[in-house]
């Protein structure tokens, strides 16, 4: 054939060499129809154009052009792995959560670690708070407690979630990021400050994956076979110790080192162990705390853990984007015996995750094998796009005496007393600063210093000085220590730093009253 032997590559090549190797197969299109060439198009001859007619070249080109879905609004960097949770406590006197029923039961998992807020093909060694996102595949289906590597949270109501992650995202001019946009931001939110300290400290920057502890951040409620409440904070320790880098190595990381560790060390066979813990309180203990237990920039400090579980990452998935990049947590997938806290933040993100995922994914984001329940679904949804899994059921609809299909009150929300104004007026008990101070000078000396050196490069970016004295001005109520540090650090007179203090002290209402 003259065409073929003019093209210099012949595209017959892998065929002949399949012919001497028995693992060569045949390629197909979508359709399954077998490929008679795939390194040369269809063209009018040696000099013409190439044909629309070249079903193989078009469909290729196409399916490339669809291999990006949007990379999550947040979250996009991240690395997942299959594991196994094995229950080392039996719960079953605070909660019907099966999960939990029995010491010894095992639960498959599925986690994905992750930065916030830079891209997905960014390095992995910037500063940020870490995800440490776990899918339980229950018996009772899918619950994910979808949490971070730092106890606590910038803000706390999820009306701010937009501003904030606006401000901490590229600019929309530049693209890049920008420490005057997110501190002109946090110098209005006072409450992030316990946020700050932390994720400025070297636990902004983890050593691996592995070295991280885990936290769900938010309370959620524990609910008895008798309807009765008892509220949880959830926390993984880590057996591999917490280990951090400093800033300077961290922004010398290997681009990928967070994931090339984990895979690595996974595939050693050395696989990392996390233990669960729960702290647990009744409604009238939490009463009693000098700051609204239900404020997700507070810790529950004090209250005692005890060990629940034990989880252990054995496999890498097998592929990048089937498992990792379309896994869907999100906090809504709760079971039953688990219940959502009135904790503002949780309250938004109960809606935000799944409806993100419907965009992101698509509606039937949950029959991909990496979200799907290990129980039967049953119920009238259906459609939609890339729905392959609706069966030959004619009875769409509820009820229906021909195909009988049941609920059972048991699993209906457990029914509790509302006696408030229905208004938008911030929280009480708001304590911004107490748990950052606390925080620091818990830190061992050199950890300071980071803090302190982390914090000032950034802030030093800034050119506003209202902006910054204010920062320096919310570090100093934690600690004076930590203010006095960073006011020379960035070259603040500790004169404005009390103006601003007082100024705080003199504007509390108005902050907090803030439509
Ligand atoms: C991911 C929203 C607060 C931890 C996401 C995603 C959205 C989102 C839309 C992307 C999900 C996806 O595309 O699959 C919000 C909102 C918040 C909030 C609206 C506040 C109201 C938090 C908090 C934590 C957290 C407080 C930690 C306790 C995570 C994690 C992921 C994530 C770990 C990544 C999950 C994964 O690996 O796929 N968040 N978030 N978020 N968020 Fe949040």
């Amino acid at each position: 054939k003259p065409a073929l032997a003019q093209a210099g590559v012949p595209d017959t090549v892998d065929a002949k060499a399949g012919a001497t190797s028995a693992a060569a197969l045949q390629m197909t299109r979508d359709n399954g129809a077998p490929i008679g060439s795939n390194r040369n198009s269809l063209a009018a001859g040696d000099t013409g154009p190439v044909l629309l007619e070249d079903v193989t070249l078009i469909e290729k080109l196409a399916r490339f052009d669809r291999e990006r879905v949007p990379e999550r609004v947040v979250h996009a960097r991240g690395t997942g792995a299959h594991g196994v949770f094995r229950a080392t406590a039996d719960l079953s006197g605070i909660t019907t959560t099966s999960l939990f029923a029995q010491r010894g039961k095992e639960t498959p998992v599925f986690v994905r670690f992750s930065t916030v807020i830079h891209p997905s093909g960014s390095p992995e060694g910037l500063r940020d708070p870490h995800g440490f996102a776990v899918k339980f595949y229950t018996d009772q289906g899918n619950w994910d407690l979808v949490g971070n590597n730092l106890p606590i949270f910038f803000i706390r109501d999820a009306i701010q979630f937009p501003d904030m992650i606006h401000s901490l995202k590229p600019s929309p001019v530049t693209n890049k990021q920008d420490p005057n946009r997110l501190f002109e931001f946090f110098s209005g939110t006072p409450e992030a400050t316990n946020m700050l300290v932390h994720v400025y400290s070297n636990l902004g920057t983890p050593a691996s994956y592995r070295t991280m502890d885990g936290n769900g951040v938010h309370a959620f409620k524990l609910v008895d076979k008798d309807g009765k409440v008892i509220f949880a904070k959830f926390r993984w320790i880590s057996h591999q110790g917490v280990r951090n880098l400093d800033g300077d190595t961290a922004n010398k990381a290997p681009f990928n080192y967070l994931t090339d560790d984990l895979y690595g060390e996974i595939a050693k066979g050395n696989f990392p162990v996390w233990d669960l813990m729960v702290q647990t309180q009744t409604a009238e203990e939490l009463a009693r705390l000098a700051y609204n237990p239900f404020d997700d920039t507070k810790e529950w400090l004090g209250v005692p853990f005890r060990k629940i579980g034990e989880m252990t990452l054995n496999k890498v998935p097998d592929n990048f984007f089937r498992f990792t990049e379309q896994s869907a947590f999100a906090p809504a997938n709760l079971v039953p015996g688990i219940e959502p806290s009135p904790d503002r933040m949780l309250q938004g993100r109960l809606f935000s995750y799944s409806d993100t995922q419907r965009y992101r994914i698509g509606a039937n984001v949950m029959d991909l094998p990496v979200n799907r329940p290990r129980v039967d679904v049953v119920n009238n949804y259906q459609d939609g796009q890339l729905d392959h899994a609706t069966g030959k059921i004619d009875v769409n609809y509820f009820p229906s005496v021909t195909a009988k299909k049941a609920v059972d009150p048991r699993f209906a929300p457990t029914p509790y007393k509302i006696d408030s104004i229905v208004q938008t007026a911030p929280i009480s008990r708001t304590e911004p600063f107490d748990q950052a101070g606390a925080f620091y000078r818990a830190l061992k000396p050199a950890d300071k210093a980071d803090l302190v050196k982390n914090l000032a490069g950034d802030l030093n970016v800034v050119t506003s000085l209202r902006t910054k004295v204010i920062m320096v001005s919310y570090f100093a109520q934690a600690d004076r220590d930590l203010g006095t540090r960073l006011a020379q650090a960035v070259n603040v007179p500790a004169s404005e730093v009390e103006k601003a203090i007082a100024e705080y002290d003199a504007s509390l209402d108005a902050r907090y009253g803030g439509k």
